[in-house]
């Protein structure tokens, strides 16, 4: 090749690589500019005198929930939880207190103003300052599926996560088993002999269902299993609704209860599996044992993976459904774990007496990725849709 053709080539590489970038610009920064869309503001440290760094070494830790946070009814239960806390912390929704705060615990969700767009980059305001000691948490409770906006723009802002994953920082599940001591367990077990689980109940299976178009498209598999079962469904889906009427009565009188997530993510289990465990129900589900054994008890529920096809899973249902002893060793985990609902305040009280340690959590987006499903994206949301529409329709 001549050094001439070189230095051609060199030249049309400039002329490309200026065309490339004047693309870039178009297309990625106009669109920004003109949606008017602001990343959250990088904070820098605080100029002031840290005082409450001297103080508050005997003080009570003092958490900060950024608002809107769950609605406004949230506080009081979580003031009234931490009274039994072992450790001392107070909470507060005042924004202003946000520079004496140990914590500041916000919740993702809250955190983009048109939380329907997928992609979105455009978040709340966040506090001007933050001490250097202040831990900021990123709370969740939503799958993948759910999970709108763009987390790349909260990379190394936050220190911990506090989300249903057993890999968060600050573990919180829906719920949680605890392993019984030796008396305890011989306790408990006394009291399961004088229990007939089957017995207490009078109905067969039902469940409760309003996001009709689902990610595990747990529709189909409930139509599936009535075209051999008699199962009452309620919820906005079915025919039955009963959001405001008395719905605990009948529900309580079931043996079991459909507890399909919609969405079949890592430790993914939600209130659905907990609240049938607490009124004595068998939860029929639809995840793999295997994505949630950190999570749920083994040998308290009946998992539709966990057989090859439709009829042997609704023919082993009828035999449960009619065999007091079998359904009876659905129980018997009851002689070594006992159930609890947490207080989240009272555990990230904890954590913050107990974890000194530097932490930031550098890529959220990536994190949030390496999941067994998908983060929702408009193809397969259009997928999901499309579904529900063919479903609707009988196809
Ligand atoms: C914390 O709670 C205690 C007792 O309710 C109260 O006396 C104290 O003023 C609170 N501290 C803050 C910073 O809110
Ligand atoms: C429950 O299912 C069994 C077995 O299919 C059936 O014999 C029984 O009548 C059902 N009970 C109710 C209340 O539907
Ligand atoms: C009921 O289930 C138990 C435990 O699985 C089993 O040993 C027994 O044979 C079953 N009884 C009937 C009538 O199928
Ligand atoms: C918390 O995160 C911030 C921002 O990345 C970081 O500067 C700070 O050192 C972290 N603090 C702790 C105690 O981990």
């Amino acid at each position: 090749m001549s050094s001439l053709s070189c230095i051609e080539m060199i030249k049309r590489g400039y002329k490309f690589i200026f065309i490339g970038l004047a693309v870039v610009c178009i297309f990625v920064f106009v669109p920004r500019y003109m949606r008017g869309e602001a990343v959250p503001r990088r904070l820098d440290m605080l100029p002031r005198m840290d005082v409450r760094a001297v103080l508050s070494d005997s003080a009570e830790k003092l958490l900060l929930y950024w608002k809107p946070f769950n609605g406004n009814g949230f506080l009081i239960p979580e003031q009234n939880c931490l009274k039994r806390c072992p450790v001392k912390c107070n909470i507060t929704d005042d924004k202003s207190m946000f520079y004496d705060a140990d914590l500041i615990n916000y919740h993702l969700t809250d955190l983009w103003p048109d939380n329907w767009h997928i992609d979105t980059t455009k978040t709340i305001e966040f506090p001007a300052y933050r001490r250097k000691e202040q831990i900021w948490v990123l709370t969740n409770q939503e799958p993948p599926s759910n999970l709108f906006g763009n987390l790349r723009v909260f990379n190394k802002l936050f220190n911990w996560t506090m989300w249903y994953r057993t890999d968060s920082v600050v573990p919180f599940q829906y719920g949680w088993s605890v392993a019984l001591t030796e008396d305890e367990s011989s306790s408990s077990t006394k009291d399961l002999e004088q229990r007939n689980f089957y017995r207490e109940k009078s109905r067969n299976i039902t469940g409760r269902i309003s996001n009709c178009g689902d990610a595990s498209r747990r529709y189909r598999l409930v139509h599936k299993m009535q075209q051999h079962l008699d199962i009452d469904m309620y919820g906005g889906c079915y025919s039955k609704k009963c959001y405001h009427e008395n719905c605990n009565q009948p529900l309580e009188e079931y043996r079991f209860y459909l507890a399909f997530e919609n969405s079949l993510c890592t430790d993914y289990v939600t209130e659905k599996y907990w609240d049938a465990i607490s009124r004595d129900q068998i939860p029929i589900v639809n995840w793999d044992y295997q994505h949630v054994k950190n999570v749920v008890i083994p040998n308290s529920f009946i998992s539709v993976h966990d057989f090859g096809d439709i009829k042997s899973f609704v023919d082993y249902l009828e035999q449960v459904m009619t065999n007091e002893t079998l359904y009876n060793s659905y129980f018997d985990w009851r002689r070594h774990f006992r159930v609890e609902r947490r207080c989240s305040s009272c555990l990230l009280c904890q954590h913050l007496y107990a974890d000194t340690s530097r932490r930031v959590v550098a890529d959220l987006e990536g994190w949030v990725r390496a999941d067994i499903c998908p983060k929702v994206q408009e193809l397969n949301k259009l997928v999901l849709d499309i579904d529900r529409r063919l479903f609707e329709w009988g196809i």
